[in-house]
């Protein structure tokens, strides 16, 4: 298929974004991306901020901001840390657009339309002080598994369950006990898209099978309908019964994949809803939200009669450890990547969390200690050595022009079948969404470049060296344009020096690129050593 739409997780509109994000989510598929226009696929990365519900309305309130302030705010900041990575959307959007809530209310009403949503009552926490309820996070208490203390109540963060009845509650805003109060709410009938969601699971063979497998056993088990309204003001308002109510945030959050796609590419004056449906989807995802994007989802959009077609790929992956502990913002353990920047280059960064993060859900561990020796040892010492005596060397012996090439001997016939090799099982991986594996292909190549480079010693300009700058010269060009989706401003920096205009970086699988007589430019050391401190 030439044509895809790539999302990854939209963003909650309410901190700071750190490593941990990234090296989920927002890495894999930018360089995904990258990958596929490289490779002459149309392809839109799709994003946007999540801006509605509760946890961001109770932070803005509590930092005294109106939410429609506060959110513009995080979304500035998450704009600005995607640039300074390279990460590049096609299209950031926002799920309070206006597009978006035409499109939830549009979808909502087809639902219920198609006898798919229900109205049932239901209590919840009210406090008759503040005048209002207190939906998920406006409530906490001490869990009743673990008794830890002032945890949410929907959610206990110390031992992850979802408690059933929160002990000694509290009104998050006034500290006082609420009372319990019957309200009436929408539910979806998602129990009623069991076995359609099954079958979809079991055809999908794109899906990563062990998410799969663990998805599957949840349906089983049995799914529960989902309560899909709030009595928040902060929120997509429910278009029917003249409601005070509004959507639940993961109502209307993941339409957003749809409605900004659906608006950038009609902005490109194309048909946007038949580029969606004649498109591969990838929806990247981290292992926590797989009950949304498994079943939540791809149900919807079930029950809108496929309108838009379910996800071809989910890519999903474990979570990011910082020296092997979860990663927690409130007890400052995280890597801002402001903070990161400061130090590093951001295409450090792309290479190490790409190394060490796998196509599965098993979690990834940043090491100061492994970064260090990573880029030292596999950016610095395999790749950058290779590149630059490569270049260096055409500069100082060979006044920049590349020389042609004779009679190729055993030794240069093996250098280019191993490439040639590399580069096939490098293609097939990435076809298979093995990132990681990806660029250790590359790093491969540049490790067999290394020692035939050292044997053939062609600084001594003896019989056969110019052969040895042609295909080195050649094997550079290449790497970098398999570099590309990974390193893309290294990538970028390669090119110039080789003195090569950037667009032919588009024309992948050329193995001759650089032709005899090409003039390449003064090279430059692309990275500098981490010192050990
Ligand atoms: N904001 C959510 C989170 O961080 C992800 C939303 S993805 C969506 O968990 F597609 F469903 F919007
Ligand atoms: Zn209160």
């Amino acid at each position: 298929m030439n044509r895809a739409i790539i999302t990854s997780a939209l963003p909650y509109s309410n901190g700071e974004i750190h490593i941990g994000h990234i090296a989920s989510t927002y890495l894999p598929a930018d360089v995904t991306t990258r990958f596929l226009k490289q490779r002459g696929v149309e392809a839109y990365y799709i994003c946007a901020s999540d801006d509605f519900g509760t946890p961001i309305l109770i932070k803005s309130e509590q930092e005294n901001k109106n939410p429609k302030e506060y959110v513009e705010y995080w979304r500035k900041c998450h704009v600005d840390d995607f640039k300074s990575l390279d990460i590049k959307f096609d299209f950031f959007d926002q799920t309070s657009s206006n597009e978006n809530k035409k499109f939830v209310q549009y979808v909502f009403t087809k639902l219920y339309n198609l006898n798919h949503i229900y109205k049932s009552k239901i209590v919840q926490f009210y406090c008759n002080f503040d005048k209002k309820f207190l939906p998920d996070r406006y409530v906490v208490g001490e869990c009743p598994y673990c008794k830890a203390n002032d945890q949410y109540s929907d959610l206990c963060e110390q031992c992850g369950r979802i408690p059933k009845s929160i002990i000694n509650p509290k009104c998050i805003i006034c500290k006082k006990t609420p009372i319990k109060k019957e309200t009436e709410h929408y539910f979806f009938k998602l129990n009623k898209f069991s076995s359609k969601l099954s079958t979809w699971l079991k055809n999908n063979t794109k899906l990563q099978a062990d998410v799969k497998k663990y998805v599957q056993n949840w349906i089983k088990n049995g799914l529960i309908d989902w309560d899909v309204t709030r009595n928040i003001t902060w929120g997509i308002p429910v278009p029917i019964d003249n409601l005070d109510q509004v959507f639940y945030g993961w109502f209307d959050n993941h339409l957003a994949y749809i409605s900004s796609s659906i608006k950038f590419l009609n902005g490109k004056g194309l048909n946007g809803k038949k580029f969606w449906n004649s498109a591969n989807i990838y929806h990247f995802i981290g292992k926590d939200i797989i009950y949304h994007h498994y079943l939540f989802l791809p149900a919807i959009r079930l029950g809108i009669n496929e309108e838009y077609k379910l996800p071809d790929y989910i890519p999903t992956r474990g979570h990011l450890k910082l020296h092997n502990k979860k990663l927690s913002k409130s007890r400052n353990w995280y890597i801002s990547i402001k903070q990161f920047l400061a130090e590093y280059p951001a295409d450090y960064l792309r290479f190490y969390l790409i190394l060490i993060s796998q196509y599965s859900q098993t979690d990834l561990n940043f090491s100061w200690e492994e970064f260090i020796t990573i880029i030292n040892s596999e950016l610095i010492g395999n790749l950058g050595n290779f590149i630059n005596r490569v270049l260096k060397l055409t500069d100082s012996k060979y006044f920049k022009k590349v020389p042609s090439p004779e009679k190729l001997d055993e030794q240069d016939n093996d250098i280019i079948n191993k490439i040639i090799k590399t580069k096939k099982n490098f293609d097939s991986t990435m076809d298979q969404n093995n990132l990681d594996r990806g660029l250790k292909c590359i790093l491969k190549i540049s490790g067999y470049l290394n020692k035939y480079f050292q044997h053939k010693e062609p600084w001594k300009k003896e019989a056969n060296s110019d052969n040895c700058i042609f295909i080195s010269l050649n094997a550079v060009a290449n790497i970098s344009i398999m570099l590309y989706p990974f390193l893309p401003t290294t990538s970028k920096r390669i090119w110039m020096q080789l003195g090569i205009d950037e667009n032919i970086k588009m024309q992948y699988n050329e193995i001759n690129i650089i032709t005899p007589g090409h003039v390449i430019k003064t090279p430059q050391p692309l990275f500098a050593k981490i010192e050990q401190s």
